[in-house]
């Protein structure tokens, strides 16, 4: 959600401008490109060449560096995205909203175009000051979004409100204002992928051939596009890129069924690409089974069937399940949709010329519940991903 996005941080003199270097941390962490001005008094409380090295940008605090060279503050307040101004003291609000200009900050904050986010840190008499309360609420009232400042031990050892807003919920603050109007704003969507292991005993296992990568490159799109997700992952090398993708890792099919419950009661879509092992063996041994001359017989049971299971349970949610065949593929999805009440199916076959696991292209075909056929073309699994998520909204629109 942040990826690529322009954050100019500016940094006023508090003691919280410490927990600033966190701050910037976090922002570039989720792929934010982050510049940092500073007011002269912040540089007391921390440093600009830590800020620097963490954002991997020059940091200004002077209107001129020690070049005579002049800081143009007004390409820098033009470049950024979202203007945040975090600690914002008693004096910087005032200053805000009066529209005084004595340093890089108020420069940067009057010429900003971005929205402008202002989390204010100040002690407990300050914050509560009805000056402080007036200006923010002029500030408000320009259009800028204040995150609160919260409550608990402040600088003077007074308690109460008027702590800066820990880093984590600044970056919160900032992810919803970004993510609001993407397509899955405000939708929570549950993901199954890769495959699952079956112990046998304590070494061995049986498994699946599948990678995980269409289920991981899901939850990443889901995720850009702006939904709460939830990928319960099987055994897989690959991992979301999106670090806002809650992973719960799992191994086996009975890890994956309690996860995928428990996560299904409080979604809105749930999409469940994950290749699910349908038998595992009765016993488990709990020693390693030792080599005898004679064959082996390994007695097998049937694993809960997850989507099914979700079918049943399935209240308002959209439920999408797939298929992997190798013949008769669109008869054998559509049974499925019915069987196992689903709104939409994507069926994948496996062949020699497109063998579906492993790859890292493939050939699908969605239908939903009303038997709508759609073919794609062969492509690569992240480009697929990016057509289930469109065929799962234009469902959604629909209903
Ligand atoms: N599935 C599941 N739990 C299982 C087995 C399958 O949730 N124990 C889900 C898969 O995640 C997929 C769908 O069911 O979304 C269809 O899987 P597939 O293997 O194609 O079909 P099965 O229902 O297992 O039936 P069959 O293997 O006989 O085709």
């Amino acid at each position: 959600m942040l990826n690529n996005k322009k954050i100019l941080l500016g940094i006023t003199g508090g003691i919280a401008a410490y927990k600033c270097a966190h701050l910037v941390r976090l922002l570039v962490k989720k792929g934010a490109e982050v510049k940092v001005v500073m007011t002269p008094s912040a540089v007391q409380f921390v440093t600009p060449e830590t800020l620097a090295v963490l954002s991997k940008n020059e940091v200004v605090s002077e209107f001129f560096d020690t070049n005579l060279n002049w800081n143009n503050h007004v390409h820098l307040a033009e470049w950024a995205d979202l203007f945040v101004v975090a600690p914002a003291t008693a004096n910087t609000l005032a200053k805000f909203a009066t529209g005084v200009c004595d340093n890089i900050v108020n420069a940067c904050y009057l010429s900003a175009r971005s929205k402008v986010f202002i989390a204010p840190a100040m002690d407990l008499d300050m914050y509560q000051h009805p000056s402080t309360k007036q200006n923010l609420k002029i500030l408000e009232g320009f259009g800028n979004i204040i995150i609160p400042a919260e409550s608990g031990e402040l600088a003077s050892g007074l308690i109460g409100e008027g702590r800066m807003a820990e880093p984590e919920n600044i970056v919160n603050f900032i992810e919803k204002y970004f993510s609001a109007g993407l397509p899955f704003s405000g939708k929570k969507i549950l993901v199954n992928a890769g495959p699952t292991y079956e112990a046998i005993d304590p070494v061995r296992f049986i498994g699946n051939r599948s990678s995980g990568k269409t289920g991981v490159a899901l939850a990443d799109e889901f995720c850009d596009q702006g939904a709460e997700v939830t990928l319960v992952l099987g055994p897989s090398v690959f991992k979301p890129k999106n670090t806002n993708v809650k992973l719960i890792s799992v191994e086996s099919a009975e890890e994956m069924f309690n996860a995928c419950v428990e996560v299904f009661k409080k979604s809105d879509i749930a999409v469940l690409s994950a290749a699910v092992a349908d038998y595992k063996p009765k016993e488990v041994s709990t020693s390693k089974i030792k080599k005898s001359d004679g064959p082996v017989n390994l007695e097998l049971t049937k694993t809960n069937d997850i989507l099914a299971e979700l079918g049943k349970l399935k209240a308002k949610q959209i439920l999408v399940g797939f298929a992997l065949e190798t013949e008769n593929a669109i008869e054998y999805a559509k049974e499925k949709v019915k069987n196992k009440n689903l709104d939409l199916i994507v069926v994948n076959t496996t062949s020699e010329k497109n063998p579906a696991f492993g790859s890292d292209f493939n050939t699908i075909s969605i239908i939903d519940k009303h038997n709508k056929l759609v073919n794609f073309e062969f492509k690569s699994k992240t480009e697929i991903a990016k057509d289930i998520v469109s065929a799962i909204k234009a469902y959604a629109d629909k209903k």
